[in-house]
């Protein structure tokens, strides 16, 4: 940005700016542009810098990686399709030390699923602390939402993984697949893909309003679509770990 800046004011200078000038004029053009914009920039890092110790790498093993978030001390939250037919998963950090956990319980149709590791045996990252849930409406539609994942990432020596990627967007609207199928979910753009499944999805308060869940590649009538992901909502997550629990022998 600084760069075409730069080119802009270069064209439209006259003859020779001194680099102070020109350093001066380049300053002025970002402030203005960022003045002007209803995007204030890079306001989402201190929630991220708060909440991706509490955000884990789930390994079921034998499939694609998913992600996963601490709902309390013992319980991480993930996605039912990522860890089906499995007893127990490998939870990995980014930088503190691998552990497993059990696969206490799945709700299919929300897919939402229930881990429970022993928290006296896991060395969680210090920083790891339960992630408050919140919700959404219709009243939320446009608002800021941070999805975070670990889409792409591989395991590092000692099996760390390295901190989660942020992937920002907004809530364009929230969209119910009824009771039969996947409930109410949010519809967002933040680009979400394979590995960020079971991540948390964030407002601006920190609170987890959905679960990333799915992206949609197909129109009705089989047009490509690019922009449209799914997060299960916040309510179904309620519903599905009240069930889950409940069901426990
Ligand atoms: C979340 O919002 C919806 C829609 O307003 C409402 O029906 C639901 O009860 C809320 N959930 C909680 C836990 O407050």
């Amino acid at each position: 940005m600084a760069g075409l800046i730069a080119l802009a004011l270069l064209l439209t200078a006259g003859c020779n700016p001194t680099d102070e000038e020109l350093a001066t004029r380049i300053a002025d053009g970002i402030k203005a542009a960022v003045k002007n914009s209803d995007v204030p920039v890079g306001d989402l890092n201190p929630l991220y810098r708060g909440v991706w110790p509490s955000v884990f790498y789930v390994d079921p093993g034998d499939r694609q990686h998913g992600t996963g978030w601490l709902l309390e001390p013992g319980l991480i939250v993930t996605v039912a399709h990522l860890v089906e037919g499995r007893r127990q998963v490998i939870v990995r950090q980014a930088t503190a030390p691998t552990f497993v956990a059990d696969v206490v319980g799945s709700d299919h149709l929300r897919d939402v699923a229930l881990l429970r590791y022993d928290p006296a045996q896991a060395a969680l990252d210090p920083r790891a602390m339960p992630l408050p849930m919140g919700n959404a409406t219709i009243d939320d539609i446009a608002k800021d939402l941070l999805a975070l994942g670990y889409s792409g990432s591989g395991v590092k020596r000692l099996g760390t993984v390295g901190s989660p990627k942020a992937n920002a967007g907004i809530l364009s609207q929230i969209t119910n697949f009824g009771a039969a199928s996947y409930g109410r979910n949010l519809e967002m753009d933040a680009a979400i893909d394979p590995g960020d499944s079971g991540g948390p999805v964030l407002n601006r308060q920190g609170e987890v309003v959905g679960m990333v869940r799915a992206a949609a590649r197909h129109s009705a009538d089989g047009g490509l679509v690019v922009g449209t992901f799914y997060a299960v909502h916040a309510d179904e997550i309620r519903t599905a770990i009240a069930s889950i629990e409940s069901g426990e022998q």
